[in-house]
């Protein structure tokens, strides 16, 4: 065959075979570039069904075969299910209860532990991280980064002392409330609440912001009120994220973000990492609703400021077609099918984990800024 024919031949062939651009589906994304989870709640379930001893426990099973867990309600993730879901770096969650802990220091310890030791126990799957760096350094060695966030400002105990203590243990997030109102911040439960007078973030409030920005700690502002969300953002010299919330234009509830906070969140540079409970999200609690929620926060601060921060394992119910770890591409390939122009790869890759790893280097960043500045002093009252 004449080689110039033979060459237009093959140029033709290779045209057929390429998938148009709007048939890459979406999931194509997760194998670009890690997908991260800004929270998880697995090691409450360990704590709950296993007492926290890991013996009992294996993390390759399907969870639902061990009898301790098989009728958990609220367990979504085992180790085949992270691999089948794409997942390349997690938030797990040291979460204690703040109204009825006993000892609030020592059982969060008890939970960074357990932490600990899962990622020691699975070191050939999963890899301890504390940095940002971490993230690709794991994707490429095919293992799932895993960091500690803190979820609730009742854990520091009104102490300085204990937030940079647990930096030193590796959390990188601190939640600054869960569902209680603290000395030095409020609950977003304040706001359904007419009676209780709102502190809002107080001058200690603020100072463990500040504090947490000298340390490289990523300031959470899940569950606080609406007003702390605004005064943090206001005093935090970094970006803020918030780790598990969705849009409260979507769906009106007290957990979710306003858009006049979304705008503010965009000028800070921080990001909004989209949970999926169906209480959240939505009454119907399917896969779209989530999909609506990504959307309207796109529209809102553009696609460099999202993020997916579902709460597997601690919600007790999970959206059609988000049942459990293993689902998270059907989102990625949804976005793409409803809205191949806004849902790049590029885009999807964003949602995924380039917006987090920008908004955890300025962290670092500013961190870095900060060297010379002293730790600030504790009040001791006692
Ligand atoms: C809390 O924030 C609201 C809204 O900005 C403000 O009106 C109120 O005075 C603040 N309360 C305190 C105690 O700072
Ligand atoms: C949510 O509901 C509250 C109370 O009914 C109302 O004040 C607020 O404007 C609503 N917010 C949105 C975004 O619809
Ligand atoms: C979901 O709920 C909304 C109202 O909240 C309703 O308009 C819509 O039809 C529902 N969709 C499905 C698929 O059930």
């Amino acid at each position: 065959m004449n080689n110039l024919i033979f060459l237009i031949l093959c140029i033709f062939l290779y045209g057929g075979i390429q998938a148009k651009p709007d048939e890459i589906p979406g999931r194509t994304a997760l194998d670009n570039f890690p997908l991260i989870d800004g929270h998880n709640d697995l090691p409450l379930n360990l704590l709950k069904l296993y007492h926290n001893k890991l013996e009992k426990y294996n993390f390759h099973e399907d969870w639902k075969s061990n009898p301790l867990a098989a009728n958990c309600g609220h367990c979504h993730t085992d180790f085949p299910k992270l691999k089948q879901g794409k997942l390349g770096a997690q938030f797990w969650s040291a979460y204690i209860n703040c109204q009825h802990s006993k000892n609030q220091v020592a059982e969060t310890i008890d939970q960074i532990d357990v932490i600990k030791r899962l990622v020691h126990k699975y070191r050939d799957d999963l890899h301890f991280s504390t940095r940002s760096d971490d993230i690709l350094t794991a994707f490429q060695q095919k293992k799932i980064a895993s960091f500690i966030g803190v979820e609730g400002g009742n854990s520091i105990d009104n102490r300085l002392s204990v937030l940079r203590a647990y930096y030193d243990l590796g959390v990188r997030y601190l939640t600054l409330t869960h569902s209680c109102n603290l000395d030095w911040a409020d609950s977003s439960i304040i706001d359904n609440d007419a009676y209780s007078p709102k502190k809002n973030l107080t001058d200690f409030g603020k100072a463990v912001v500040l504090e947490m920005n000298r340390l490289g700690m990523l300031v959470d502002l899940s569950h606080v009120s609406k007003n702390v969300m605004i005064e943090a953002i206001g005093v935090s010299r970094a970006p803020i994220i918030f780790s598990h919330s969705s849009s409260r234009f979507v769906y009106n509830h007290t957990r979710n973000v306003d858009d006049d906070v979304l705008k503010l969140l965009k000028e800070n540079g921080g990001i909004i990492m989209v949970n999926f409970f169906p209480s959240f999200v939505g009454d119907n609690g399917s896969i779209s609703d989530v999909a609506d929620h990504i959307n309207h926060i796109v529209d809102v601060t553009g696609a460099d400021h999202i993020g997916i921060g579902a709460d597997f394992d601690g919600i007790p119910t999970t959206p059609t077609g988000l049942k459990d770890v293993s689902e998270y591409p059907n989102l990625f390939d949804l976005l793409r099918k409803q809205n191949p122009e806004r849902w790049t790869i590029e885009n999807l890759e964003k949602l995924a984990g380039r917006n987090f790893v920008k908004v955890f280097k300025k962290v670092e960043d500013v961190k870095l800024e900060l060297i010379n500045e002293s730790p600030r002093e504790d009040v001791i009252n006692n």
